[in-house]
């Protein structure tokens, strides 16, 4: 009998586990009760699945997630109310259909602007106001910070349209719909790079000091077997944890290949790599575990091996970047995080 990855680390953090409502029933099911008491939807509540089309909302897959968590006493995150992909068209095209972002007359531009706010304003609110009485963990913003684009602002159309207001109103909404109790969350990837992580800092801090109600940074965490340094990544934590904020990995997972690597093991995975994804997740949990005051719980973008967005990216492959494999054993990495027996 394998002991239980939630009540391992019970005096420690929740761990938590990303899931599609086909995955409630079934094997699938049974590994997640066993190992985790954090769920988050992989994809059923992001925008484009609730509010496909202005004004209709769609529940039905993102209460079977909440029901499921509920029947077995395990808390849940939300994931995601704002995000620039896996969103409806619609939240950025103007009366007459045309882009909001395509706009150049200044007055329109003000009223599409203003339209597009109120558009996210009401689907923060119904969506907060729907499940705020079973989520407290909320990712409002996901991945706003592109060190790439000007400002190091992503240039979404959320940002083209508004500037960083969508951030501001889509925090406060969701604050004013799910009152004090609720944790809310800007949640990126890459945080451990230091220009990406100084971007999201000085981002939080200035909307902090504007009054923005922001409770804490998610760490994605999808790291590989050989980046970043696990160093890095609780550098961040500490950054966040000065100016008063939680910190949550919320999507970790680790490749066996790195980065720029396009290669594809397919069902050989050498011995080697897994014994070095289980040296890292080790030495991962242990950091975890030694900052624990700063860190309030750690999401796994998935549960096993057999389903992971990670086989489709960044090139359709095989990957295996979870803890059991795709019978459902415990693969090394699992020994590595509980302790060996
Ligand atoms: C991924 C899902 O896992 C896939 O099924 C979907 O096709 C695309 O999105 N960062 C995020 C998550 O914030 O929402 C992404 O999830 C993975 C990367």
């Amino acid at each position: 009998e394998i002991p239980s990855l939630a009540d391992t680390f019970v005096d420690y953090f929740p761990i938590g586990a990303a899931i599609e409502p086909f995955q409630t029933e079934g094997l699938k099911a049974e590994l997640l009760k066993k190992h985790v008491n954090w769920l988050v939807a992989e994809n059923v509540m992001k925008p484009d699945a609730i509010q496909p089309a202005e004004g209709v909302f769609n529940w039905t897959n993102a209460d079977r997630i909440v029901a499921f968590a509920k029947a077995n006493g395990m808390e849940l995150r939300f994931h995601t109310l704002v995000w620039h992909t896996q969103v409806g068209d619609w939240f950025f095209k103007d009366a007459e259909g045309k882009p909001m972002a395509d706009e150049s007359d200044p007055e329109k531009r003000e009223a599409n602007k203003k339209l597009l706010l109120m558009r996210l304003d009401k689907h923060v609110r119904t969506i907060v106001d729907r499940y705020k009485g079973d989520i407290t963990s909320w990712d409002v913003v996901n991945e706003v910070i592109e060190p790439g684009d000007p400002d190091g602002m992503r240039a979404s159309d959320w940002y083209k349209i508004t500037g960083t207001d969508y951030i501001a109103t889509a925090f406060r909404a969701a604050r004013e719909a799910g009152g004090p109790d609720i944790k809310l969350y800007i949640n990126d990837y890459g945080t451990d790079d230091p220009k990406k992580r100084d971007l999201l800092y000085e981002l939080v801090k200035g909307l902090l000091e504007q009054g923005v109600p922001i409770d804490g940074v998610g760490h994605q965490t999808h790291v590989d077997v050989h980046w970043p340094p696990v160093e890095a990544i609780i550098k961040s934590f500490r950054k966040f944890a000065e100016l008063g904020l939680d910190n949550i990995v919320t999507e970790l997972d680790m490749s066996i290949y790195a980065w720029d690597d396009r290669s594809d093991y397919g069902s050989d995975i050498p011995e080697d790599i897994l014994t070095k994804q289980a040296e890292r997740y080790g030495e991962l949990f242990k950091a975890f575990r030694e900052n624990k005051d700063i860190l309030s719980g750690v999401v796994f973008w998935g549960i096993a091996d057999d389903h992971s967005w990670l086989d489709g990216f960044p090139v359709k492959r095989t990957n295996a970047p979870l803890l059991f494999d795709r019978h459902y054993q415990a693969k090394p990495a699992f020994w590595s995080v509980v302790g060996e027996p």
